[in-house]
Parts: structure tokens; sequence; C-alpha cells
């Protein structure tokens, strides 16, 4: 299913979500609003819930109170599976690359997301984006470095043909020269394509060169947001760990 709405539509909203484990209330009234084609950062330091945020976004985890939205239709409470194929695809943190399949295998379980049938990757526009899966893609994922290993993870999300990209930390634990060219291909996959994206973030200057909307989130509620004119870097700094 691809997206119907234009740009400066609301593609996926959050309205007063709370999301608990078990008794423990982790999201607190999150609202959200995030515009097709824009790329939103959800900022904060550890444990404040941005990981839980984008779960129940995944329906991976149920919102006890509140409601999702994507293009104006509900899905609260849709399944993960059902809510991969109307067009979210997820980076998880950490990544969640099988270690004993091959690059390649890895790849095709990106296609289970698409709804238009296409059974093989799209190699062309992969290996393009990411020539170093090109050169691996009959390796073992384990076999990959961190860095290589968050490139599969974003090409196996893209493989899904998503409306929305949620990446989770992607540059938790890779080093500076894959950084950049990670923000090089979020850049060009905002300016090349229709995609939107939902960065989670703690690395601030990561953010702040790619987002276009912040969200800083603290004990599990959103402290502040704003677009990247609005917010200064202190503003947005004090709900980061430095
Ligand atoms: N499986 C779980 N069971 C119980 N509590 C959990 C579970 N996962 C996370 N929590 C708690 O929920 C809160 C929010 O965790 P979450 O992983 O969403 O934070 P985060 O902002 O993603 O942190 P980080 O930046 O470290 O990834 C934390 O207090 C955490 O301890
Ligand atoms: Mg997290």
């Amino acid at each position: 299913m691809s997206a119907t709405a234009t740009p400066n539509q609301t593609l996926l909203s959050v309205e007063d979500l709370d999301v608990y484990y078990g008794e423990s209330r982790i999201l607190r009234e999150v609202k959200l609003d995030i515009t097709h084609g824009s790329i939103i950062a959800v900022m904060g330091r550890n444990g404040v819930g941005k990981t839980t945020l984008m779960k129940a976004i995944m329906g991976l985890l149920p919102a006890r109170k509140g409601q999702i939205h994507l293009n104006s239709e509900e899905i609260t409470q849709w399944t993960p599976d059902l809510r991969a194929r109307a067009g979210i695809g997820i980076v998880p943190q950490g990544r969640e690359i099988f270690s004993k399949l091959s690059v390649l295998e890895n790849l095709q379980i990106g296609l289970e997301a698409r709804t238009d049938g296409l059974k093989t990757i799209p190699e062309d526009l992969i290996y393009s984006l990411f020539p170093v899966l090109s050169d691996m893609k009959h390796r073992a994922g384990g076999n990959l470095s961190g860095g290589q290993q968050q490139q599969l993870a974003i090409a196996r999300a893209l493989v899904g043909d998503p409306d929305v990209l949620i990446l989770d930390e992607p540059t938790e634990g890779i080093q500076p020269s894959i950084i950049l060219e990670i923000e090089k291909i979020l850049l060009h996959l905002k300016d090349e394509s229709d995609l939107t994206i939902i960065l989670v973030e703690q690395y601030f200057d990561f953010a702040r060169q790619i987002a276009d909307y912040f969200y800083l989130m603290d004990r599990g509620s959103i402290a502040l947001h704003g677009t990247a004119d609005e917010l200064s870097d202190e503003s947005i700094k004090q709900y980061l760990t430095f």
C-alpha cells in the first residue's frame, strides 16, 4: 500500500498514548504529529521511553490508552504485520540482523512487508545506496562489522518499500565514517523519494544535521517539541546526556 497523503499533510499521528510494561506506566499521554516527507527526531536520555514508543507505533506493544493513525486511518489495534504492510518499516535498536543468514537472505526478509507481490529484492536500488552490501551478499550477517550490519538493517527495511521508516538509534556503536554515510543516505532518501523518517537518536550533531522537527522525551512524556528553526541547540541538549 502506498501513502496517499500529499506533502505537508499528517502521515502518522499519535494521540494521548499510554503504554505499560506490566503495571509500570512507561509512556504518558504521548502526542506526535508527523508530516509526510519530513525527518522527525525523537531524542532523550537512556530509559525515557523512545524504544517503547517506536514499538507501540509498530504494534509490538499495546496501547493502554490513546490512538495511532496512519493516513487518517486508525491503526491502534492492528497487528505488527498489518502495520508493516501498510507502510511502517523499522530499523530496530541493536539492528537484529540474522547472523547465520547471508546478507542476501537478510534482505529477502524485507520483502515480507511488500504488498506489490515483488519476490526478488530490488538489487539495483539497494546496492546503489549500499555498495558494500553488493560485495558481501553471500557473507553471513554475523561476519559483517557493526557499521555494515547497520547498513544491512536499513537496506532490509527499505526492501519493504515503507512510507514511514523508523530508525532506532542507528548511530549507536557505529564508527564516524559510517555515520556520515548513513547521514548522506537519509538525506538522499528525503530529497529523492517521499519517504517519511522517524529518527530516534541521542547523538545531537547527527540529528541536528538531518531533522526537520524535534521531539524531546523525558520520563515517558514529550517534554519539548518544535521545528529545527524554533529550537536552540541548548534547549535540545538539556534533554540529552553529555
Ligand atoms: N521489557 C521490559 N520490561 C519492563 N520494563 C522495560 C522493558 N523494556 C524497557 N523497560 C523500561 O521502560 C523504560 C523505557 O525503556 P525504553 O527502552 O523505551 O527507553 P529508551 O529511551 O529507548 O532507552 P535507550 O536510549 O537506552 O534505548 C525504562 O525504564 C526501561 O527500564
Ligand atoms: Mg531505546
